[in-house]
């Protein structure tokens, strides 16, 4: 137990690091470019929040929640996604009093209580986006561009955007009752959580992950076909403004997303080649969300892309570059006076912006060299008695095998030059 991490769950290690480092800095641009602007919520909030926000029928709230109690016997929860906070902080802070639209974005980890596979974690990451006070379809078709474009400036070019519409409450009730009529004869062969869905939420019933409830929705009336007049404009608004854009897409009048908050637009994005959890992304509209969660009514959609899959799509095609944080120069020093000498230089180099490091184990001359070599920097700067003596250093190029040597004063000005 003491040292084995808990199932779900991964360590990220220095080497990996650079490549979260690169995805998550290429978010950030993007979001800038785009007008969004940061946002960090708490990990944990009251279950409630979830409950309610994310819907109690959903596969999340009903067995993938970590809920524990407080010392004070408050019940809270490990954010499962991010959308729910956002909303709350939206509300709790009153950013509906300033000028609208408020166009977010976060990245963090979240927690979800499923069986862990390949591309599916109990810790995750998901870098994600918000838009509250946008009721236009451009806003749609903005928010679908972001992570599209995300993706392509990350390399990820074979990914397939699915979109479909979920309609408003009118719609909705509408496909509520097809959806019954639709299912009623074959009641008996749901699954149980499917059986008690069929009275809460039948369109549930449609992103069940039992094969057999999937095989029996096949033929299952869907929501594109129940859509008002309005919400019909919505989403043909919102197909033009993705095709003005040139970003192909998929209809996909069988998409229904795992949470519940959704209305109008819904869209995933698919790697086909990482295996069977190939969704890197999903978002929609939710313009019912933040009325239900006590505040004005206000329209929002947004999106969250998973970065562990992201990461996995990027080493599947080759996309992932090849970064290394090496530092530029090793100080090798030999002697107790040449060491005291060079930790002092090593100082200066770093206050100069020189990223820099020496050993210390004690090693002898040659193991430093090879030392440095593996640490693969490019210079090392080498003292010893002699060069103590004149107060000079021998800069070894590690790359060219080439060494001069240099006043320890001009060691440097010598490096920045190069
Ligand atoms: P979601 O579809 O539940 O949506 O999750 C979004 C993405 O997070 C998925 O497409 C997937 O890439 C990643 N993801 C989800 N669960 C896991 C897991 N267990 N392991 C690894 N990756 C995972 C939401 O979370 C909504 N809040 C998105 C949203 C924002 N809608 C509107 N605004």
């Amino acid at each position: 137990m003491l040292t084995t991490r808990p199932r779900g769950t991964a360590d990220i290690l220095p080497g990996q690091i650079e490549n979260w480092q690169y995805i998550e800095a290429m978010a950030a641009q993007v979001c800038r470019e785009y007008g969004y602007r940061e946002i960090r919520t708490p990990i944990f909030e009251h279950t409630e929040l979830f409950v309610r926000g994310v819907g109690d029928t959903t596969d999340i709230v009903e067995k993938e929640m970590y809920i524990f109690q407080d010392r004070g016997e408050r019940s809270i929860t490990l954010r499962p996604e991010g959308t729910a906070s956002v909303v709350r902080a939206y509300l709790e802070n009153k950013l509906y009093a300033g000028p609208q639209p408020v166009k977010a974005y976060y990245i963090g980890p979240m927690f979800r209580y499923d069986r862990p596979q390949a591309g599916r974690y109990r810790q995750f990451h998901q870098f994600g986006v918000e838009v509250f006070g946008a009721k236009q379809p451009a806003a749609d078709a903005e928010v679908m561009a972001l992570a599209m474009d995300f993706y392509a400036r990350l390399g990820l070019t074979d990914l397939e955007l699915h979109i479909n519409s979920l309609g408003c409450p009118t719609c909705r009730a509408t496909v509520r009752d097809k959806l019954q009529q639709y299912f009623q004869p074959m009641l008996g062969e749901l699954c149980p959580n499917c059986q008690s869905r069929y009275d809460r939420n039948p369109l549930r019933i449609l992103d069940c992950k039992s094969s057999r409830c999937a095989e029996l929705a096949l033929d299952a009336p869907t929501t594109a076909d129940c859509l008002c007049s309005d919400c019909q404009a919505h989403f043909e608004q919102v197909q033009l403004y993705m095709q003005d854009l040139g970003i192909p897409y998929v209809l996909d009048k069988q998409l229904v997303r795992g949470l519940d908050y959704y209305t109008h637009t819904a869209f995933e994005i698919m790697a086909p080649d990482i295996g069977a959890q190939s969704s890197v992304g999903g978002g929609g509209r939710y313009n019912g969300l933040i009325e239900a969660c006590g505040g004005p009514p206000t329209p929002g959609i947004g999106f969250a892309l998973g970065l562990e899959r992201i990461l996995l799509a990027l080493e599947k095609s080759g996309k992932l570059p090849q970064i290394q944080a090496r530092p530029l120069v090793f100080l090798i020093a030999v002697g107790d006076r040449a060491v005291r000498s060079s930790f002092s230089l090593l100082s200066r180099l770093r206050a100069a912006g020189i990223a820099a490091d020496m050993d210390y184990q004690g090693r002898s001359l040659k193991a430093q060299m090879k030392y440095a070599g593996k640490l693969g920097v490019r210079y090392a700067v080498i003292t010893g008695e002699d060069e103590l003596q004149r107060g000079s250093v021998m800069l070894r190029d590690m790359y060219a095998g080439e060494q001069w040597e240099i006043p320890v004063g001009e060691v440097i000005n010598t490096l920045k030059d190069k």
